[in-house]
């Protein structure tokens, strides 16, 4: 049986994009990053694993509409069944939604409903909290919302830095990921 076709969106470093194309055999083939800023790491990384890339920047389009057909498109031409983001820092619009619809997932650095938006690492850190983790859940039109497809849990210790906390809630989005990746495009 032939693998069908992912995509991953990023917008920074990329390093969740890293450990998916580290982890060996996911049962799909990672054929497409998405990347809506030219100066995002991620794009090397890309080019060193020979994945194609589509860079665009939002303020060259008139709205999220005409953007996302254009994703819309390239995804399609690209047979994507599904889409992965990992650090992609826009929210998905309608147009997405629709095209794709029950097929886009998210990674996010915090035990959801705690946290969304952007920092969640720095959120939680500053609230005190003795733990958080990190979430993988279906995307829908909110941030950060949508049905939790699977969640871990991180403990915050009393001598964690902001740093050390990141370091360690990265370590297990990279685990994590590419787990959930591998058992969802089965279905
Ligand atoms: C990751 O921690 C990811 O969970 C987070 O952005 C980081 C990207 O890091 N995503 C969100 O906050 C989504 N709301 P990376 O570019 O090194 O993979």
């Amino acid at each position: 049986m032939s693998k069908i076709n992912v995509a991953v969106f990023a917008s920074g470093t990329g390093s969740n994009f890293e450990a998916i194309m580290e982890a060996g055999d996911l049962s799909c083939n990672i054929v497409l990053l998405i990347c809506d800023n030219p100066g995002a790491t991620v794009i090397q990384k890309a080019e060193k694993y020979q994945v194609p890339t589509f860079v665009f920047r939002s303020k060259d389009y008139v709205s999220k509409e005409e953007y996302e057909k254009v994703l819309v498109e390239k995804l399609k031409e690209a047979n994507i069944s599904w889409v992965f983001l990992a650090g992609y820092m826009r929210i998905i619009g309608p147009t997405l939604l629709e095209a794709y619809e029950g097929k886009i997932i998210n990674i996010h650095p915090s035990l959801l409903p705690d946290f969304p938006g952007k920092d969640a690492i720095g959120q939680a850190y500053h609230a005190r909290v003795k733990t958080t983790g990190v979430t993988v859940h279906y995307v829908d039109a909110g941030i950060d919302t949508g049905p939790i497809i699977a969640q871990e849990e991180i403990e915050v210790k009393e001598n964690d830095t902001l740093e050390s906390l990141e370091e360690k809630i990265h370590h297990v989005e990279h685990q994590l990921y590419p787990r959930v990746m591998k058992d969802i495009v089965k279905k």
